[in-house]
């Protein structure tokens, strides 16, 4: 079976697509390369001994990516392509808008014209807003997104929710990612963030590594256990391996499903800095800051669905997430050095 893998060489997509090698699937990778590197690629095949084919294309060049279902035959699509900065989002909405929307639509008119209705998108947790009750089951309401890149994956969402209402024979998956951090365990493949980071485990790695002096902890007066903001990390191996688990799922006809990936567990900021320190015996220096501009105080997830329906559990702790961090940013000081 080949599968179609959108933003294959991006964070998560490159680990999907090192589960899918070595499960068995053929890969097809199209990717623009906007937030990655083809570098990627030869890990991959360190890794797994394996090849995808990689097709360097943007998903708003409609031409180009209908010849690629032209040339090749697909059971199913991962869905990873889009842009994901939250504050970048908010400063440029159009761009946010028409890559993530656009780009989803060429995508799915492809798909259907050429036969292809196995989809599996990758959404996120910001859907639920600020969560009225935690851990968040799937049928917690989705609630108001306060920047535009969470719009667009809430709309992405309806748009695919009114597709497999108007053709069954849509098999869609929607899955809902918490907070994936970690690394493959080889160090090959890893966040190569744009940049300063936004988000805290490259901030941390990236002060473990010397690159910047300390750790803001954005707010230290939330209603959470030591009063810094809580969340549900997931390793990124394994939300790669409930990817595949999907898939089985999709081959079932499964119809439209949504499922929460996260561990069920939240971490306060100060819970990871501790438990990075301990992983890795480096001190991370902090002070506090002011709250984050939309952030909530906490965010966790009940991971039941996942369990039940796809046998799917995340198997690494918070020491292994740390660990496999930052032995990414130590192998690869430079990133994917281009
Ligand atoms: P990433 O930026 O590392 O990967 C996305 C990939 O998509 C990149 O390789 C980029 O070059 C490519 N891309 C973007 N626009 C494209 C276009 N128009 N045409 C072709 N390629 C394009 O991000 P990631 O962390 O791997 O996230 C993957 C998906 O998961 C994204 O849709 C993201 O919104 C979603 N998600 C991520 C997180 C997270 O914290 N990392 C959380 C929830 C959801
Ligand atoms: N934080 C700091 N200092 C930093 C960075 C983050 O204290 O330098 C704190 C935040 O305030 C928050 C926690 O660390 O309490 C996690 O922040 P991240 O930026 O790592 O992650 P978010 O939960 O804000 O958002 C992430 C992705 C979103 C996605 C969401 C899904 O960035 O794209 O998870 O739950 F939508």
């Amino acid at each position: 079976m080949r599968i179609l893998v959108t933003g294959g060489t991006g964070f998560i997509g490159s680990h999907t697509v090192v589960e899918l090698l070595e499960n068995g699937y053929d890969v097809s990778i199209v990717d623009n390369l906007c937030n990655s590197s083809a570098v990627v690629l030869d890990r991959i095949k360190q890794i797994t001994a394996k090849t995808a084919n990689f097709h360097k294309i943007d998903l708003l060049d409609k031409v180009a990516l209908d010849g690629i279902f032209e040339s090749e035959r697909f059971d199913c699509v991962i869905h990873f392509a889009g842009l994901k900065a939250v504050g970048e989002s908010v400063k440029e909405p159009w761009k946010y808008y028409n890559n993530n929307l656009v780009g989803t639509l060429n995508l799915i008119d492809s798909m259907s014209r050429h036969g292809v209705k196995n989809l599996i998108f990758s959404s996120s947790a910001t859907v639920y807003g600020s969560p009225k009750v935690v851990p968040i089951t799937e049928e917690h309401p989705k609630g108001n997104c306060t920047n535009p890149y969470g719009q667009t994956k809430s709309m992405i969402e309806q748009i695919l929710t009114d597709i497999h209402k108007a053709d069954g024979e849509w098999n869609i998956v929607l899955l809902r990612y918490f907070n994936p951090i970690g690394a493959h365990p080889s160090g090959l493949i890893g966040e190569e963030p744009n940049g300063t980071p936004n988000n805290l485990m490259p901030f941390i790695t990236q002060v473990a590594i010397g690159k910047l002096p300390e750790l803001g902890i954005f707010g230290s007066d939330y209603d959470t256990k030591d009063g810094t903001g809580v969340r549900d990390y997931i390793h990124v191996v394994d939300l790669a391996k409930a990817h595949v688990k999907a898939m089985k799922k999709i081959f079932d006809n499964a119809g439209l499903e949504i499922y929460n990936l996260g561990t069920g567990k939240g971490y306060s900021v100060l819970e990871v800095v501790h438990s990075f320190e301990e992983a890795t015996g480096i001190k991370i220096p902090y002070s506090f800051k002011p709250r984050r501009e939309g952030d909530i105080a906490a965010c966790y997830a009940s991971a039941d669905k996942a369990k039940k329906d796809l046998g799917w559990v995340a198997e690494y702790g918070i020491k292994e997430m740390c660990l496999h961090s930052w032995n990414f940013q130590k192998l690869n000081p430079n990133g994917y050095g281009e």
